[in-house]
């Protein structure tokens, strides 16, 4: 068997290990045991090895002294760090943008630059500011708190921040406008507008493109959307692919601006493939751009993949041959839907102490889901602990119709978890019609 690369630690590489580990021998360089990568990495007899996936002399001997072949990245700071240009110079085959062509995401600025010449009409009214009298002279211009806060670099989908939501005032945007403009020199300020939100995902081989179904995030952490945003509590995909606020129509703006996006990053040379990730908003007035990430989404890859009906093992040789087409990258016609896991200091408190529970997870197959470890590592049995401060585990259900695909997750979760654990019990309900 062909021998595959992943490098990452989260759930979304929980699903992309299983996933491309029932076509290649999965083999995967991870700061700790997460025991879904290496549940995939021994079923495949592949090999793992521990140690940080951003060192570069680590994961280059890696490579060379396993005759690795094939190498999937799908997180933003890895691929900021240049990790698909290394396995590119040793000749590998690629599943990610190289760091030039992960600028999409790792500048925000620079994204909205691209989207502003390919289509001004869905761009949001913004100012890139780089000094604070600007700021200041920015942020009165506004009545009240209506407007939204965006660093410009990479910060885990955690750094936006939207006025009456996760700031009140004025005044404390403008602190917290401030404190991103002295980390990296500059700072976007938005208007708030009124929308619903959605995620588009475009696999693409770097010249054509096939968009996956649409997904809708929980970012929020607690029920009802209160609290922080956080990385996603929950996400669901429908079997139609679109979303009930969506039409066909809607969908189809957002790829051809994303085709054209793809174009705009390969211009000179195949820095972009992978998958393109476009958030935007459905408001009155129309579509309106959000942001670009240059990986899928985590929660949203677990729904995504979970909906190929083609192996993904085709997939990605497809995109690294350059012939992906909807005919060879198909989905099925299933609702999916993720919960994740998370302690209960998570996005509150971050410098905490392990948080150590137990999950039975025969219970929990038993209901028909599957579970994918994020921030975990085994300690003995049914006993994990965490690892650092971000999410445990997700769920995620498939179904003929929402409700017994949600039906399954939340039965599955229950009485199957130790107390010491929190989830959103709002997924599916609220915020789709
Ligand atoms: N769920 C949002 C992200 O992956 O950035």
């Amino acid at each position: 068997m062909k021998k595959c690369l992943l490098l990452g630690n989260g759930g979304r590489e929980a699903v992309l290990a299983e996933y491309i580990s029932q076509g290649f021998s999965l083999y995967a360089v991870l700061p700790y045991e997460n025991p879904s990568i290496i549940e995939y990495v021994k079923k495949s007899n592949g090999k793992f090895l521990l140690g940080d996936p951003f060192n570069k002399k680590i994961v280059k001997n890696f490579i060379n002294s396993e005759g690795i072949e094939y190498c999937v990245v799908s997180s933003d700071n890895l691929l900021q760090e240049g990790l698909i240009d290394l396995a590119k110079s040793l000749g590998l085959h690629t599943f990610g943008p190289t760091s030039k062509g992960a600028k999409i995401e790792w500048s925000k600025t620079y994204a909205l630059n691209i989207v502003e010449q390919i289509a001004p009409e869905m761009i949001i009214k913004n100012s890139h500011v780089t000094d604070e009298a600007t700021l200041k002279h920015i942020i009165d211009t506004y009545k009240d708190d209506r407007f939204v806060v965006k660093p410009e670099g990479l910060t885990g989908g955690k750094g936006v921040k939207v006025g009456g939501i996760h700031f009140k005032g004025k005044e404390e945007g403008f602190t917290y406008a401030k404190a991103c403009l002295k980390e990296s020199g500059n700072v976007i300020i938005q208007d708030k507008i009124e929308g619903r939100e959605f995620t588009v995902m475009c696999l693409t081989d770097g010249e054509h493109i096939v968009t996956t179904p649409i997904t809708f995030d929980y970012p929020y952490r607690f029920d009802g959307d209160k609290g922080p945003g956080t990385g996603g509590m929950g996400c669901l995909s429908f079997e139609n692919g679109l979303l009930p606020f969506l039409e066909q129509e809607d969908v189809d703006k957002c790829s051809a601006v994303m085709q054209k996006v793809i174009q705009y990053l390969n211009q000179d040379a195949l820095e972009f493939n992978g998958v393109l990730y476009g958030g935007f908003f459905k408001c009155q007035d129309g579509i309106k751009f959000i942001e670009f990430n240059a990986r899928f989404g985590d929660p949203e890859a677990l729904n995504v993949l979970n909906c190929l009906e083609t192996p993904f093992s085709e997939v990605l040789e497809n995109i690294c041959q350059k012939t992906l087409s909807k005919e060879n990258c198909k989905f099925k016609k299933e609702y999916t839907f993720t919960v994740y896991v998370v302690s209960p200091d998570y996005a509150i408190r971050s410098n905490r102490e392990a948080c150590i529970f137990t999950l039975n997870q025969e219970k929990i197959l038993e209901k028909g889901v599957k579970i994918y470890f994020a921030s975990t590592k085994p300690i003995e049995g049914n006993m994990y602990s965490s690892v650092g401060t971000s999410r445990l585990f997700a769920i995620v259900g498939e179904g003929k119709s929402l409700e017994e695909a949600k039906e399954k997750v939340y039965a599955s979760i229950q009485g199957n978890l130790s107390d010491n654990l929190d989830y959103r019990k709002d997924i599916g309900k609220i915020y789709l019609h």
